[in-house]
């Protein structure tokens, strides 16, 4: 059941390729995306919503945090993000031409749905983002766009999540065509690069060993930080849940250039940071606060991408993705960060699939 591999969450990890290419079947058609059918219930509302909000717990909310970026800068249409458990009682201002995305691999997470059943009572329209067919928020929604990420067994989340990431992007680039802000030839360039993704991944899951090697050196530490900027900080708040929810270290991730401002003053002799620096506009940036770092003693896990020959030289081991849009890259950068959860837990020798006082699917308040 677990296909020769010794963790559910090992084989999930893996099976990334896989599921990236099944959540895009059927949807990218003649140099675009057409989900004309999938979302025929909402044709309309698409083109006029004003606002959306992301609403989802843990993972998805990451998933949720990469959307707000990618939508607004796709569609122009400005975003919100929430976490579903304090999303009702900060009573969000829902209108008829609110899109409110709840996005939930299970589909029955309580909090999530509450939030759901919240936006529809408001008269709002909601756009369900979920891997179970027949699922509460399969059924609830007023229109589903499916992740085929196939049953996701192990607590952690991780072929869940990059489908997530998928499924969101094939909808912003849908909104765009719909809305006119991006022309024929910037989504063609983005279909293109989007159907080069499960092949990249694959690319990443077949040269786990630098990732082995910082996994190990950091087993014995209880204290570590992630930082990045941009789209990046949103994908080292993902790697920081998958550390701290299977391997016990605590860790904060950081938007990079907030560390000044306070946190910086735990950096000091040996404390690990990961810093991810694959964003070109904030690049310059990143590296000054990798250096920032650096000058208090941190031993620095720089990852970037392809071809940066400047990264090694201010940290002190590089790890490298490939190169696609900026936009697109999260579904890379996560994935050496899902293996260093993996790999340290391991050297931990903790139990994997089922971390303590977590269970899969939460569906209590
Ligand atoms: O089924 P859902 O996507 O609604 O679950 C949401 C969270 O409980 C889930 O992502 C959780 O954070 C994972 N264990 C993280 O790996």
């Amino acid at each position: 059941e677990k296909g020769g591999y010794d963790h559910f969450m090992l084989k999930e990890i893996h099976e990334q390729p896989k599921a990236i290419r099944d959540t895009l079947a059927g949807r990218l058609k003649d140099d675009s995306v057409d989900l004309s059918w999938e979302l025929s219930g909402l044709s309309d509302d698409l083109k006029q919503i004003d606002k959306i909000h992301f609403v989802a717990c843990g993972t998805a909310y990451h998933a949720g945090l990469i959307g707000k970026s990618v939508v607004e800068k796709v569609a122009r249409i400005p975003v919100e993000v929430d976490v579903a458990s304090e999303y009702r009682y900060r009573d969000p201002i829902l209108t008829p031409s609110t899109l409110v995305v709840v996005i939930s691999q299970s589909g029955e997470t309580a909090d999530t749905l509450a939030a759901l059943r919240e936006a529809k009572k408001a008269g709002s329209k909601v756009l369900g983002i979920t891997n179970v067919v027949g699922s509460s928020v399969a059924r609830e929604a007023d229109e589903v766009l499916m992740t085929w990420a196939g049953p996701e067994i192990a607590v952690a989340s991780t072929k869940a999540y990059t489908t997530q990431l998928i499924a969101i992007y094939l909808f912003s680039l849908y909104l765009a065509r719909l809305r006119g802000t991006w022309s024929e030839e910037e989504l063609k360039r983005a279909t293109a690069a989007i159907s080069a993704l499960p092949e990249q991944v694959q690319r990443i899951l077949d040269a786990p060993e630098a990732i082995q090697r910082f996994a190990r050196s950091i087993a014995e530490h209880e204290d570590l930080f992630f930082i990045g900027r941009g789209l990046d900080h949103a994908v080292v708040k993902e790697g920081s849940l998958k550390l701290k929810e299977i391997s016990y270290i605590h860790s904060d991730a950081y938007a990079a250039g907030e560390l000044k401002h306070g946190t910086l003053a735990l950096i000091e002799d040996g404390v690990p940071v990961i810093a991810l620096a694959t964003q070109p506009s904030v690049y310059e940036k990143m590296v000054s606060n990798i250096i920032e770092v650096k000058a208090r003693g941190a031993r620095v896990l720089g990852l970037g991408l392809e071809g940066d020959t400047e990264l090694a030289k201010s940290v002190d081991e590089t790890i490298t993705i490939p190169e696609t849009l900026p936009l697109f890259t999260p579904v890379l950068a996560v994935t050496p960060l899902q293996l260093l959860a993996y790999y340290t837990s391991i050297a931990r020798g903790l139990d994997v699939d089922k971390p303590r006082n977590l269970a899969k699917s939460v569906t209590v308040e």
